[in-house]
């Protein structure tokens, strides 16, 4: 607006003018994006000198562990603080029983040590759950009609916690939804003096379309049913608070939403209710759609993914996993 442009009418305020400039314009952001608030997932597989293709990710690689840790390596330079290792299994090492979750000499568990050797300040996260070890796909063990047996599941996936707490792991992240695990883990932890190990709980998992990609990514294919019987009903949200305030009650550190744009309410209302830090998951068919509408020209991929995690931190997430982290780091480092 020029000085000498003829005002037509009086108005006492003109939301404008805190618009006006660029340095007004940060000056009155309310909400930033770091590099920080970002957690990088890394798909690892075994050998040396690999990487894969991942179709319906474009961008996002299996690595082994040696490019694992140069991504990483670089990654931490730019301002990233934490990673979340998701090991891509060999079929032959699956299992109705899921056995090869808490080997100490899997892949998980080499890559978790590799990570805590090589780049030390680096936090390294870790899902806790069965999918990538099951022979069948799900996250629990399974009784006689293929139903999903929640307690003995629990025995599991405390194994597997103390499994990765002994490689040096800083945060577990059950990401399986089985009621009682977040408590049944802290307890296990303390016990066996890992009382520094922090939970992020996936507390509020939805039974959504948009892991698709990542299925793909860990080669994972259900051998039948779905996930509905433990994942939540896209259509609730005060059932997602209840589940992120029960995995606070039993000593959850971060309560996770996922995923986060299509759950935006969710985060928020889950926001209002606690004081604990919240993370969400900007999953895998998030960054598949941007990504094949980038591909087409139709959207500028950069552009969006730093909208989109805004807008997720806007909502009320302290930090967000994202596949975009690279690209976003790259974009919030060049302003
Ligand atoms: C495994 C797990 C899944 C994701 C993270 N951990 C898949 C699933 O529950 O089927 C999905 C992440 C993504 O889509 O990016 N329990």
């Amino acid at each position: 607006m020029t000085r000498n442009e003829q005002l037509l009418f009086h108005l006492p305020m003109r939301l404008r003018r805190n618009r006006k400039s660029a340095s007004i314009r940060r000056l009155v952001r309310e909400t930033e994006l770091l590099p920080s608030d970002l957690i990088a997932p890394l798909f690892v597989i075994e050998g040396r000198g690999r990487r894969e293709a991942i179709p319906s990710m474009p961008g996002v690689e299996r690595l082994s562990i040696d490019y694992a840790l140069q991504e990483a390596a670089e990654l931490h330079a730019q301002g990233i603080e934490a990673v979340a290792l998701f090991p891509v299994v060999k079929r032959e090492l699956r299992s109705p029983g899921a056995e090869e979750a808490w080997n100490e000499e899997g892949l998980l568990a080499r890559a978790i040590r590799a990570f805590k050797e090589r780049i030390p300040t680096l936090s390294v996260i870790a899902d806790v759950a069965l999918d990538p070890f099951t022979s069948h796909g799900h996250d629990g063990l399974t009784g006689e009609g293929g139903e999903i047996l929640n307690d003995p599941t629990v025995e599991c996936l405390v194994q597997m916690a103390l499994m990765q707490a002994r490689c040096g792991v800083d945060l577990v992240a059950p990401s399986d939804m089985m009621d009682g695990r977040v408590g049944a883990i802290r307890k296990a932890l303390d016990e066996a003096g890992y009382a520094d190990v922090s939970i992020l709980a996936y507390s509020a998992k939805y039974a959504s379309s948009l892991y698709g990609p990542f299925r793909e990514a860990v080669e994972t294919r259900l051998a039948f049913g779905d996930k509905k019987s433990y994942q939540m009903d896209p259509a609730n949200v005060r059932e997602a608070c209840l589940e992120a305030l029960l995995d606070q009650e039993e000593g959850a550190d971060i309560l996770m939403v996922k995923p986060a744009t299509l759950y935006l309410d969710v985060i928020a209302a889950l926001r209002a209710r606690t004081d604990r830090p919240i993370a969400a998951y900007h999953v895998s068919g998030e960054y598949a759609m941007v990504m094949a509408a980038a591909e087409r020209g139709w959207l500028d991929a950069a552009a969006l993914f730093h909208e989109t995690l805004l807008s997720i931190k806007r909502a009320g997430a302290d930090m967000i996993f994202t596949y975009a982290a690279k690209e976003v780091v790259g974009r919030l480092l060049r302003r």
